[in-house]
């Protein structure tokens, strides 16, 4: 191929969002990435079936992994960086590396690299850690509690939320991380925090953007809530509602991996 048909193109992918908080926090990593690389456009898709459905239902655009590569290719993108909002590699970020291998072999003729998520390897376990530990609210209380939500899995990258936790723990031994779903799940939280007079919790999602985990699992009122279990033990909580996608440190962290998957897929030019 020519020099002069290379065209490069970045696709974000995220869960997707419906709600106009949600919607704002990619629009804003969307800035993130227009600065650092002004001379490439710019695309999204969303994994979410669900998300998808009710933002076509409110007339906005929506694509797919495999869709929004489709496109790409079909507008003759030669070289494209794939950059993720995953905290680890779990069932996620392996379905989208196999519509990745899927759209590359179909084309033909693009080249595709994916960027890493948040801690792909034990090397992002320490930037993780500094940036979780950089934004608890400057109000939190050495004595207070800070209790970390990931989403979780049953997937082996699981290990990644414990490397994590143990990191966090190693610097402050009040700071748990949590997981709604798989082995770090509230009730394995809960017992941690007797006995030692934590009289407040603050809540923070370790999700890239605010939706139904956060505002209803983590921080809701219903008895279930991580909040209601929490505060059950006469534990005052205060959720943070900001997703990580809302933080520099973390933001950082995935333009690092995205530049990454740039300079690979550039390589092949
Ligand atoms: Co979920």
């Amino acid at each position: 191929m020519s020099k002069i048909l290379h065209k490069t193109g970045i696709l974000l992918v995220a869960f997707g969002s419906a709600t106009p908080t949600g919607q704002q926090t990619l629009a804003l990593f969307d800035a993130k990435v227009r600065a650092l690389f002004p001379h490439i456009p710019i695309r999204w898709a969303f994994t979410s079936e669900r998300m998808r459905d009710r933002l076509t239902a409110a007339r906005k655009k929506t694509d797919s992994v495999k869709k929004a590569l489709c496109r790409m290719i079909f507008e003759k993108y030669s070289h494209i960086a794939v950059q993720s909002l995953h905290l680890i590699p779990g069932m996620e970020y392996e379905a989208l590396y196999a519509d990745i291998i899927n759209a590359q072999r179909e084309s033909g003729f693009a080249h595709i690299e994916v960027g890493m998520p948040l801690m792909a390897s034990s090397l992002d376990v320490t930037p993780t850690a500094r940036a979780l530990l950089a934004h608890i609210p400057k109000e939190r209380q050495p004595e207070d509690a800070v209790i970390c939500m990931a989403h979780g899995t049953k997937h082996d990258a699981a290990t990644g939320y414990d490397a994590l936790a143990a990191e966090v723990l190693a610097v402050d031994p009040r700071i748990f991380i949590g997981t709604l779903e798989g082995s770090r799940s509230i009730n394995h939280i809960l017992p941690l925090l007797q006995g030692k007079d934590i009289r407040r919790a603050w809540l923070l999602p370790l999700l890239a953007v605010i939706g139904k985990h956060a505002e209803t699992d983590m921080a809701g009122e219903t008895p279930r809530s991580w909040r209601s279990q929490i505060e059950a033990y006469n534990i005052q909580c205060i959720p943070v509602l900001k997703g990580t996608a809302e933080y520099t440190g973390f933001i950082n962290i995935w333009l690092t991996h995205l530049a990454d998957a740039i300079k690979k897929v550039e390589e092949k030019k």
